[in-house]
């Protein structure tokens, strides 16, 4: 009696023990027990405000700004002119009444079967002034229309930033409430974008007026601060069967990336550097085996990377490399075994993907091993390793990915089946702030939040 008491015991604390222990070791993870209404989520019709066709004779519309060159000195201005080409200059200056400088950019055009597009203006203004805010007009000589943009601060250690990220937005509804509510934080002043743009292909035909319908919808953010642009599968609109055989057509002729200025030979993976953060964006659907290009840009990249001068290596990717959904399950793996390895060498922070319309934010782990058969899988903590994040919850046509793996891997640090954005804040060489903001449907419950301190300048700490 009093023995079996005795073993009663000590399996308890054996058991507790072992609980504490696990706790410790992977900090719970959380499936968040909040559900979104699950309802199909709705293109918004193309008679809607959002896509309204601004009024005069060839008025510029669509209008989007990246960053244009490695640092933070060059914009990419681009447009659509729908009647005839017009005017590919842009007039900018640091009064608004004074716009006195001038360049001049180029136009392009393309078809997608029966589709022919507008005229895609992008003009790239050069030397401009760190931390200053512009003023910009377009449509010299017909219907002008006036933006304005910041500068970021010159690429330093300790400049704080702050960054939006935003995946598979799409354009219905939902889309409209994540893009608003991303809005609403006066602080983000760069979209670190992971792919799936319009959805125009889920159209008969990929109608690529949804192309434009897109650009017009967001052109309330994107013509005022620039989105940093990842390619995703929605992107590549290669449809043999209509004739399209080129990957990526309308996206490449609509959608601009300084990609040579990081000594990239493709427009789907490049770098850029913006206050104190070096940004690596990568294509899941270009090849990336060894010996491609873009596994040799790689290579060299990742070793410029001067964490003295960018304390924060951000990756963006579509395809997620960590993903306990029953969706797009193990997509990113192949990628993730070819990279890997130089992520945790290198010590990126933090890697942004899409692709999933879901959220989930994981421990810092590497080297995951997968049993196929049963899912159950074995991912090694590792402090050299990324976060890892998915947000591809940005509201699409598609709705919500709310089928996961049961039970939730030891890997994933939260996760949860509702639209959103991300804010990731960085606050000095050693900070940064990262939410996850839940469209709110109405219902008050808090989101993800985590404290990002970096390995290279806190080493011992984390
Ligand atoms: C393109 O073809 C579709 C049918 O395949 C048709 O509905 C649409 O009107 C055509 N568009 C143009 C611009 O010809
Ligand atoms: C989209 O959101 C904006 C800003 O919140 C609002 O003014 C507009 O009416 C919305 N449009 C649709 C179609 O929901
Ligand atoms: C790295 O950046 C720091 C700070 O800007 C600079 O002093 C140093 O020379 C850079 N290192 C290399 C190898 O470029
Ligand atoms: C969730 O996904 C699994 C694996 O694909 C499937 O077997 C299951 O039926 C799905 N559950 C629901 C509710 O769709
Ligand atoms: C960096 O930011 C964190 C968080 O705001 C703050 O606690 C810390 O003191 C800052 N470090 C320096 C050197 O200012
Ligand atoms: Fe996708």
């Amino acid at each position: 009696m009093e023995l079996r008491k005795n073993m009663r015991n000590s399996i308890f604390l054996i058991l507790l023990a072992s609980l504490v222990l696990s706790a410790t070791r992977c900090k719970g993870g959380v499936t968040s027990t909040y559900r979104r209404r699950l309802g199909a989520s709705v293109d918004m019709p193309l008679d809607s405000d959002v896509f309204r066709v601004p009024t005069g004779y060839n008025a510029p519309q669509q209008v989007h700004i990246t960053q244009g060159d490695v640092n933070g000195n060059a914009v990419i201005v681009s447009w659509v002119t729908p009647d005839e080409p017009g005017s590919s200059v842009v007039l900018y200056g640091t009064s608004k009444h004074n716009l006195d400088k001038m360049e001049t950019g180029k136009h392009t055009q393309y078809k997608y079967y029966n589709y022919t597009s507008g005229f895609i203006h992008h003009c790239t203004i050069r030397h401009l002034k760190f931390d200053t805010k512009y003023y910009y007009a377009v449509g010299i000589g017909q219907t002008v229309r006036k933006f304005w943009f910041k500068t970021p601060p010159e690429v330093g250690p300790d400049v704080p930033y702050t960054f939006g990220i935003i995946g598979d937005l799409g354009q219905t509804y939902d889309s409209n409430t994540t893009l608003s509510h991303y809005e609403s934080n006066r602080k983000a002043e760069t979209v670190l974008y992971v792919g799936d743009l319009s959805y125009a292909d889920n159209y008969p035909d990929h109608d690529n007026n949804r192309w434009d319908s897109w650009a017009r919808f967001v052109e309330r953010s994107t013509a005022y601060q620039p989105w940093i642009w990842t390619a995703g599968n929605h992107e590549l609109d290669f449809e043999p069967s209509l004739g399209e055989k080129e990957p990526f057509k309308p996206f490449k002729h609509r959608y601009l990336t300084p990609y040579r200025a990081s000594d990239s030979t493709a427009p789907f993976w490049y770098s850029v550097k913006r206050a104190s953060a070096h940004i690596i964006v990568l294509s899941s659907y270009s090849a990336y085996g060894k010996y491609t290009p873009q596994y040799r840009w790689l290579e060299e990249e990742l070793p410029k990377v001067n964490r003295s001068e960018t304390p924060w290596l951000i990756v963006l990717v579509h395809s997620p490399w960590y993903n306990s959904y029953n969706y797009h399950y193990m997509e990113g793996e192949t990628m993730r075994v070819m990279f890997e390895p130089w992520f945790v060498q290198y010590k990126v922070d933090v890697v942004f993907a899409g692709h999933v319309h879901a959220y989930e934010r994981s421990h810092r782990i590497s080297d995951i091993a997968y049993n196929i058969v049963n899912k159950n899988c074995t991912p090694v903590p590792n402090e050299d390793a990324p976060v890892y994040i998915t947000i591809g919850d940005g509201g699409n046509i598609e709705g919500l990915a709310a089928n996961m793996t049961e039970p939730q891997p030891s890997y994933s640090a939260y996760r949860e089946a509702s639209f959103g954005h991300a804010i990731f804040e960085i606050k000095n060489r050693t900070h940064a702030h990262y939410t996850w903001h839940r469209n709110q449907d109405g219902e008050k419950v808090a989101g993800d939040e985590e404290w990002f301190t970096n390995r290279h300048w806190l080493p011992a700490s984390n």
